[in-house]
Order: structure tokens, then C-alpha cells, then sequence
């Protein structure tokens, strides 16, 4: 059986990996700013990790959610407190896409509404609800189109109102920071106002935070610096280092009801200490206050390059619009400098490292993009 070939690949094997560096099965090094697309937040193959999932696998691989499994109540006091969402709740799941689609449908339960508002360029997965909010006319089938959805452009607040008021709008789901669609800030103001605008229709605002939370922006979550609270917060990617898992954060204003969610593998065993393993790692090695320092340190050196046409991000999750198209850029950095990165579109670098990332590391591409950028 051949695999499904629906998207292009690089040519390359990595078999392993260790902090911020990953080697091909020829054993060629390389240092990783894309972080297997912002999914690696402690490092791959940190000890403490290994050692906490290699326990649970050889003492509980997996029960069903029919009974307690304390390390999902672990997990949710553990994120509560680093996050700051202490009252929330928690419902786990395996997948970015799962935890949007489940937020919507919570959204839809609460208010009984069915529309839906997102913004340009949005991207919140591939599963039937979170693809249709995903402003890309290409990943949604027929199937998908039944949601009603209205996109804006981010940070037009004035038609975020006007479609507010009508008062039929379910929910409003934005990302903390866009990630597929180029690094795009929301801006405080916009946040405040889309806050109080959905507070006041009663319409369930939803953050995802897959891309840029736990800790990715230099804070737990990217709203965290516009001052906001929202109704729901998805997270998924950094949780728990490459185990698949996501999860929803859900305001005290949310009743639950028996069967209304429900998931086989969500909060399992060991996606739990997984999860755990990556809380600890994040608090004893104060990976938010090194992502910060570092991805201050990363811009601002960035901005000094006359080649990029602007920096843009928070943290460790920066993208950098050139004038041209980066696809060589990025080819030889890949296969000349051995340093992953990522892309957005056609002009922009996404740079989404996990949040160990030295400063030596973030100098060694400097100087590696440097070059690539002079040898034209
Ligand atoms: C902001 C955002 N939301 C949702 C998703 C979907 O997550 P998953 O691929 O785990 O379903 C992604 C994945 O890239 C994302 O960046």
C-alpha cells in the first residue's frame, strides 16, 4: 500500500532529535526553528519527558473515560495555575481541530445559535465545524459548507459590531496570534472591544490558542497581552511536546451536561503525562521568561536586516515578510545551513523553535540567514 500523497515533502528522514537540534537518518545535523510546525515547547527528547512517558507506558497505557483518571485532574490544576484560568474547566481532546469543534459546538449548545464569525486568513484545522472557519475556499469540501460563517478582516472592529448586533451570531473565534496566515497581531483595542461587543450579545468568544499558546509568545497565551478573558481558550501543539493532545478551556459560566462531549482517547494516559512532563519542564526551567528574552532578542536583531521587508510576532513565533518569494531562501537554509524553518504563503518565514532556544542557537541563524541572504 502506497500513502496517501496529498502534500509535498522534503526529502529528508529525521530519526532523531534532542533539545533545538534533529539529525536525518545520514546523521547530518540540523537546528530546528520550526519545532515540527510549533509543536515542540520543551525540547525533543527531554529527559524528564522521556522518563515520565516511558513510566506510564509501562505501568497504565491507556483506560477508558468511563472511569477517574486523576492525571486529567492533575493536568487541569497544573494548567490552571500556570495559565492563570484557575476557575476554568477542562475538556481534552486529541487535536487542535478537535478542541475548535468542540468549542463551537459548546458555543452552539449555550446560546442555541448557529452562525458563526471569523476573520481573514483564519486558520483553526481541518474537521468538519473548524475547517469551515478557516478562510481558505480550497480544505473545505461541500460536505463542510452547511456553516454559516462571516469573515472580517482582523481588527475591523466596526464590522464586528454591526454583525455582533444582529444578535444571531453563535460565536466568534479568533487566534492569538495568526499563525498559517503570516503572523498577523490582533491589536489591544480590537480585543477589548470584541470582548465587550460579544459580552454584551451574548455571543461565546472563542481564542484558539493552538499556534501561539503555552507559552509560545513569551506569555502562557497571546490574548495575555491584550488584557482579555475569553468564554472558551483551545489549546493543542506545546501541551504535551508531540503526544497528540488538545483541549478546551471553558469559563464557569458554561454548564456542563452529561453526554453532550464525549472521546475515546482524549486526556489518555499517557497524552496526560505527557502534558505533566511539559508543566514541569516549562516552570523549572522558566521556558515563558527564556521565550520572551529570546524572541526580543531575535526581532529586534531581525529587524536589522534592509533584505526583510518587516518582522512581525511575540516570542518565539516571528514572521519575517520579505519582498520576494522565500521558497530558495528557505530551501538553502534547509539544505546548505541544516536549519529548519517554517512558511506562510509565499513571502513570509515563520519562525516557531521550541522554547529552549539559546541565544548562541538564535546567533547561529542570524549569521546562517546572513549569508544565504548575501550569496544571492
Ligand atoms: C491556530 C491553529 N488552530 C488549529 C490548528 C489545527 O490543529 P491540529 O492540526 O492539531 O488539528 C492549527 C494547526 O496548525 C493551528 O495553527
Amino acid at each position: 500500500m502506497n500513502l496517501f500523497d496529498v502534500y509535498p515533502l522534503f526529502d529528508l528522514n529525521i530519526v532523531k532529535g534532542q533539545g533545538c537540534h534533529v539529525w536525518d537518518e545520514e546523521g547530518n545535523e540540523y537546528l530546528d526553528l520550526y519545532g515540527g510546525h510549533a509543536v515542540i515547547s520543551i525540547g525533543h527528547a527531554h529527559p524528564h519527558y522521556v522518563e515520565m512517558i516511558s513510566k506510564q507506558v509501562a505501568t497504565l497505557g491507556f483506560y477508558s473515560n468511563s472511569v477517574i483518571n486523576k492525571l486529567q485532574q492533575q493536568v487541569a490544576e497544573r494548567l490552571g495555575k500556570i495559565s492563570g484560568y484557575e476557575d476554568y474547566a477542562l475538556f481534552l481532546v486529541n487535536s487542535g481541530a478537535e478542541a475548535n469543534e468542540n468549542a463551537l459546538k459548546l458555543a452552539s449548545f449555550y446560546n442555541g445559535r448557529k452562525r458563526v464569525i471569523s476573520f481573514s486568513k483564519a486558520f483553526h484545522g481541518r474537521t468538519s465545524a473548524a475547517v469551515r472557519v478557516t478562510d481558505n475556499p480550497k480544505i473545505i469540501a461541500p460536505i463542510n459548507e452547511g456553516l454559516d460563517v462571516t469573515y472580517i478582516a482582523l481588527n475591523d472592529i466596526d464590522t464586528v459590531k454591526t454583525e455582533l448586533a444582529k444578535g444571531d451570531v453563535c460565536a466568534v473565534i479568533i487566534e492569538g496570534i495568526q499563525g498559517v496566515g503570516g503572523i498577523q497581531l490582533p491589536t489591544t483595542s480590537f480585543m477589548q472591544e470584541l470582548q465587550k461587543a460579544c459580552n454584551d450579545t451574548n455571543t461565546v468568544l472563542i481564542l484558539d490558542e493552538i499556534q501561539s499558546g503555552y507559552g509560545r509568545s513569551g506569555k502562557f497565551f497571546a490574548h495575555q497581552y491584550t488584557d482579555i478573558r475569553p468564554d472558551m481558550i483551545t489549546v493543542a501543539k506545546g501541551i504535551a511536546n508531540g503526544f497528540p493532545m488538545g483541549g478546551v478551556l471553558i469559563s464557569p459560566k458554561f454548564t456542563p451536561i452529561y453526554g453532550q462531549l464525549g472521546t475515546t482517547f482524549g486526556g489518555n494516559h499517557l497524552a496526560c503525562s505527557a502534558a505533566l512532563a511539559v508543566i514541569d519542564v516549562m516552570e523549572e526551567e522558566n521556558l515563558i521568561e527564556n521565550t520572551a528574552q529570546v524572541g526580543a532578542y531575535l526581532k529586534n536583531e531581525l529587524k536589522k536586516f534592509p533584505q526583510i521587508k518587516e518582522v512581525r510576532g511575540e516570542g518565539l513565533m516571528i514572521g519575517m515578510e520579505f519582498e520576494e518569494p522565500i521558497k530558495e531562501t528557505r530551501r538553502r537554509l534547509l539544505f546548505e545551513k541544516r536549519i529548519f524553518t517554517g512558511v506562510s504563503g509565499t513571502h513570509v518565514i515563520r519562525l516557531l523553535p521550541p522554547l529552549c532556544l539559546s541565544k548562541a542557537e538564535a546567533d547561529q541563524f542570524l549569521q546562517a540567514l546572513k549569508e544565504v541572504l548575501e550569496n544571492n
